[in-house]
């Protein structure tokens, strides 16, 4: 049977790489304007920022913030705010995971980790920095439309502006990744049962996909319920399947090709999918995910053809 997600895959790669490319170029213009501005910030610790959020990222969170206003009809340019705010969360929430007293991993986007270059201090103050600048981004961004530095002239209600910067911080905090990566934590060694790594996996990295959908469609004027449930059941979907994909590539990748070290999770004895169930049946959830969340999308009022796309490469990618 050719499943959904195999039709999507199969049409045409190259125009959708250069999507990707364009999303990366957008965000990362939005995102040096912001980091440029910190002025008043300790030499140091505006370096360790720039580098932990220009290295080779893949971008998918802000090229699914971009991917959702556009399936509405709205500019990309409109929600560079939000697209540069989830990034910064992302990349703080890597530099965390890389330090000695977490993952303890030395390589991350095929360069030294934060903490290896800038030391461990700088490195957790880094990620305190970036985790307030998206804040400060957002609420600039959204708010305060005569700022020039940030300004997106996003026209939406103060109800939306504030749900939008409740989303972001309900997915990084103790509903969302920060609990993830608690529990994970506190799993390291133990044997999970599936709804217990469900939860960890959904919290730690699903909640924070989910949120970038999320943002991008609670900034569509007038969006209606159903699109928006959608969208959510979308997000749900992908994020876990992410990171059961992240998970897989981490037994069966190699560190070149991944940029951070492969086998990573076996030698922490992290409790992860392909631990739990093995290799193929992890493989096989993915695909069953995948097509749940394509399957999500056919009921949105209008045509999501960038979202299924972005969709079908992050389960394919092999990085
Ligand atoms: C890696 O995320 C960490 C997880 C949540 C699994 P990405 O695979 O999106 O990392 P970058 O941003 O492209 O480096
Ligand atoms: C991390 O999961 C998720 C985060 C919230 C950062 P992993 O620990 O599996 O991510 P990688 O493999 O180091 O990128
Ligand atoms: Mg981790
Ligand atoms: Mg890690
Ligand atoms: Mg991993």
């Amino acid at each position: 049977m050719v499943t959904m997600s195999q039709k999507v895959i199969d049409s045409g790669c190259t125009a959708f790489q250069s999507y990707i490319k364009r999303c990366q170029d957008q965000v990362e213009t939005a995102m040096r304007a912001c980091l440029n501005a910190q002025t008043g910030c300790a030499a140091a610790l505006a370096e360790a920022m720039v580098y932990a959020t220009f290295n080779g990222g893949k971008r998918i969170r802000p090229a699914l913030v971009y991917a959702t206003y556009e399936t509405f009809g709205g500019q990309w340019s409109v929600v560079d705010a939000i697209a540069v705010a989830v990034e910064f969360v992302h990349s703080y929430s890597l530099v965390h995971d890389d330090l000695p007293a977490m993952d303890d991993d030395e390589l991350r986007r095929g360069r030294p980790t934060c903490h290896i270059i800038f030391g461990e201090a700088m490195a957790i103050l880094a990620g305190d920095a970036l985790q307030s600048l998206a804040f400060e981004v957002l609420v600039t961004g959204l708010i305060n439309v005569t700022d020039q530095r940030h300004s997106s002239g996003l026209e939406l209600g103060i109800e939306q502006k504030l749900n939008v910067i409740k989303t972001l911080a309900a997915a990084s905090g103790t509903s969302g990744m920060a609990a993830g990566q608690a529990l994970d934590l506190s799993a390291t060694g133990q044997s999970l049962k599936e709804a217990d790594i469900l939860l960890v996996h959904n919290l730690k990295t699903g909640c924070l996909i989910k949120a970038s959908i999320e943002m991008g469609a609670l900034a569509v004027e007038g969006i209606i319920d159903t699109d928006l449930a959608a969208l959510v059941e979308f997000g749900r979907c992908i994020g876990l399947a992410f990171q059961i994909q992240d998970d897989i590539l981490d037994e069966v990748g190699k560190t070149e090709q991944l940029g951070k070290p492969a086998g990573s999770d076996k030698g922490l004895r992290k409790a992860t999918y392909p631990a739990i169930m093995g290799l193929d049946a992890a493989y096989d959830l993915v695909r069953v995910l995948l097509d749940q969340g394509l399957s999500a999308l056919q009921d949105l009022s209008v045509p999501a053809p960038r979202l299924e796309e972005i969709a079908c490469f992050l389960v394919e990618r092999d990085h």
